[in-house]
C-alpha cells in the first residue's frame, strides 16, 4: 500500500483530503498541530490506515518521511490576515517551516511533493487571465511565504524529487473544519444569519474560486499523476469559468438567500485583485471544477438550515482563533506558579 504524509491534515482542506486518500487506498499519516481540534476528524481516527501525528513542522523529524511515497504540504498560517498577526511567527512557520519540510523530504528520498501555494502570489495582478509564468507581485507576507517555498522547491527539483505546486484559488464550501473567513462562506453565513452582505473595497476586485472538494481532487492528481505531466510544474488551481468580481458573489448569494441588504464599504486595506487563466491545469491534468459557486452557497445554506454547521464555532474564523490561542497562551503563562496553572 502506498504511503503519504499530509501536513496540515486537520484543516479545512486536510480532513476531506485525508478521507479521499484513504478511499483511494492510500495509507495516510496526518500530521498537524491540530490548532482547530482533533474532534473535527470524526471517524477518520478509527480507520486502520490513518495515523495521527500531533507535531509541529518547525521541529521536523526525519522519521516522518520513512517509507513515504509522497508528501502533501498544507500546513501553516493559511490566509493573508493570520500571517500578519506576528511576522516572526509567520517567518518561522510559513517561510522556514515550509522550506525545511521540503528540504528534509528531499533528503529522505521522498519522490513526490505536492505543495498548496496560493493564487495570492499574484497580488495586485497586472492584467487579467494571469498564467503561471506571469510576474508575481505579492502584497502580503502570506503571499511572500508561498513564493518563498515555491522557490525552495524549484531549487530542490531533480530526477529523484518531483515537486508539484498548486496556486489554489480561494476555496469555498462545506468541510468539517469550517472556514467562515473565506469570501463565499462568510457572505452566505451573514446573509443567512443577519440578512446582510458586506462588499468591501468597491467590489470590482477579481478573485478566482474553487470548491473544497475540487481542491481535494487537484491535490490527489498532483500526488498520483505521471511525473512527465506534473514534476517540477506550477499550476493555477481552479476553473476558467470561475473568476469573479466580489460584487458578483453578492448576487450569487442573493439568488439563494433573497431579501438581504447589501452594504458597500468602499475602503478595504486588502488591495489584492487577480483573475487567472486555468488553461494549463485543464490541458495537462484535464481538470475542470465539478462544483460551481451557486451549488456551494446552496450546500452551506442547507447545512445552516439543518443545524449541521454553525457560525458560532470560534474555530471557524482563522484569524480570530489564532489571536485567541496567542492570548490564552500569554494569560496561562502569567497565571502559572511553579509551572502549574491550578
Ligand atoms: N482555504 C483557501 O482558500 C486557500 C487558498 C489558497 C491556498 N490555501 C493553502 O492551502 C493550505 C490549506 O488551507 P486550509 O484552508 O485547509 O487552512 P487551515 O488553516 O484550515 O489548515 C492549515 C492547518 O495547518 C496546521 N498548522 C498550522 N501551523 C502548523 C505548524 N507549525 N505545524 C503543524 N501544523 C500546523 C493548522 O493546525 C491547520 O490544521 C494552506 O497552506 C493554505 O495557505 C488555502
Amino acid at each position: 500500500m502506498k504511503k503519504v504524509l499530509v501536513t496540515g491534515a486537520g484543516g479545512y482542506v486536510g480532513i476531506p483530503l485525508c478521507r479521499e486518500l484513504l478511499a483511494r487506498g492510500w495509507h495516510v499519516t496526518a500530521l498537524d498541530r491540530y490548532f482547530f481540534g482533533t474532534d473535527k476528524l470524526g471517524d477518520l481516527s478509527a480507520n486502520p490506515n490513518f495515523k495521527l501525528v500531533m507535531a509541529d513542522i518547525r521541529r521536523v523529524d526525519a522519521a516522518w518521511f520513512k517509507g513515504m511515497d509522497g508528501v502533501i504540504d498544507l500546513a501553516g498560517l493559511s490566509n493573508d490576515l493570520s500571517a500578519e498577526i506576528d511576522p516572526e511567527l509567520t517567518r518561522s512557520v510559513n517561510f522556514e517551516g515550509g522550506a525545511v519540510l521540503a528540504k528534509e523530504a528531499h533528503r529522505a528520498g521522498v519522490r513526490r511533493y505536492v505543495y498548496a501555494s496560493s493564487a495570492s502570489v499574484y497580488g495586485h495582478g497586472a492584467k487579467t487571465n494571469l498564467v503561471e509564468t506571469d510576474e508575481c507581485r505579492p502584497q502580503t507576507l502570506y503571499a511572500q511565504s508561498k513564493l518563498h517555498v515555491e522557490q525552495q522547491l524549484h531549487a530542490l527539483k531533480g530526477k529523484n524529487f518531483e515537486p508539484v505546486i498548486f496556486r489554489n484559488a480561494t476555496i469555498f464550501g462545506l468541510a468539517p473544519r469550517m472556514r467562515f473567513d473565506l469570501a463565499i462562506n462568510i457572505m452566505t453565513l451573514r446573509a443567512w444569519k443577519d440578512r446582510v452582505i458586506y462588499i468591501m473595497g468597491g467590489g470590482a476586485q477579481w478573485r478566482p474560486f474553487i470548491h473544497v472538494n475540487d481542491v481535494v481532487r487537484v491535490m490527489v492528481q498532483g500526488l498520483e499523476a505521471d511525473a512527465s505531466i506534473v514534476a517540477g510544474e506550477v499550476f493555477n488551481a481552479g476553473d476558467e469559468g470561475m473568476n469573479y468580481q466580489i460584487s458578483q458573489l453578492a448576487q450569487f448569494v442573493l439568488d439563494v438567500i433573497p431579501n438581504v441588504k447589501v452594504h458597500n464599504i468602499p475602503d478595504d486595506p486588502d488591495k489584492r485583485t487577480y483573475n487567472l487563466s486555468f488553461a494549463k491545469i485543464k490541458d495537462r491534468l484535464g481538470f475542470e471544477a465539478k462544483t460551481r459557486v451557486h451549488e456551494g452557497i446552496v450546500e452551506i445554506k442547507q447545512a445552516l438550515d439543518r443545524g449541521l454547521v454553525s457560525g458560532d464555532d470560534p474555530t471557524g474564523y482563522t484569524l480570530q482563533w489564532y489571536r485567541s490561542l496567542i492570548d490564552w497562551d500569554k494569560r496561562i503563562e502569567t497565571l502559572r506558579i511553579d509551572g502549574k496553572l491550578l
